[in-house]
């Protein structure tokens, strides 16, 4: 069967808390639905992939900026059926179109994802980070 189409958009309209299930896929403490929603809200990029198909929420990246300088990509995913078709490329490239001009654009990945983002034109450079595990979940409220 020829998998549906995939659209892309650079906002969230039309995104509730409910679209958003499936992510953070092997989370042991994943943040909820209401919790990820709040996370792209509080983004200054967001490019989400929609199956155009179902009008699911298949795929997203998110960017925090100052505006102009420097930005970070804190998370970017795929659902885990929809993977291998080109999404994760898609979205990043979308999203350094978004943020074409700024000085730095940094983000933080496991090892094996080094070649997906060197393939986009990122390069490896050393990083320091802090990571609190027990806010992992973080709820709306807190
Ligand atoms: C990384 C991720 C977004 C890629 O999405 P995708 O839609 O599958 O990506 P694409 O189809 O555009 O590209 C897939 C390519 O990247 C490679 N790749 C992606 N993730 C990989 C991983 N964890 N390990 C090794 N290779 C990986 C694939 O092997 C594939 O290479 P190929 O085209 O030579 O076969 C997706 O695997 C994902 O959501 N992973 C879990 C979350 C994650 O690791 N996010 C990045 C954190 S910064």
């Amino acid at each position: 069967m020829t998998p549906n189409a995939i659209r892309y958009q650079p906002d969230l309209s039309g995104i509730s808390a409910t679209r958003l299930t499936g992510f953070f896929a092997g989370w042991s403490n994943a943040p909820t639905v209401e919790t990820h929603l709040r996370i792209l809200e509080g983004s200054a990029h967001v490019v989400l992939a929609l199956d155009a198909g179902s009008d699911r929420v298949v795929g997203f990246i998110n960017a925090i900026s100052d505006g102009w300088y420097a930005a970070f990509i804190p998370l970017l995913e795929v659902l885990p059926a929809y993977r291998g078709r080109g999404i994760g490329t898609e979205l990043v490239r979308r999203m350094l179109a978004e943020l074409e001009g700024y000085y730095s654009i940094d983000l933080v990945c496991d090892a094996d994802v080094v070649p997906f983002y060197e393939r986009l034109g990122l390069t490896a450079i050393p990083g320091m980070a802090l990571r609190n595990y027990a806010r992992q979940r973080r709820g709306v409220a807190e």
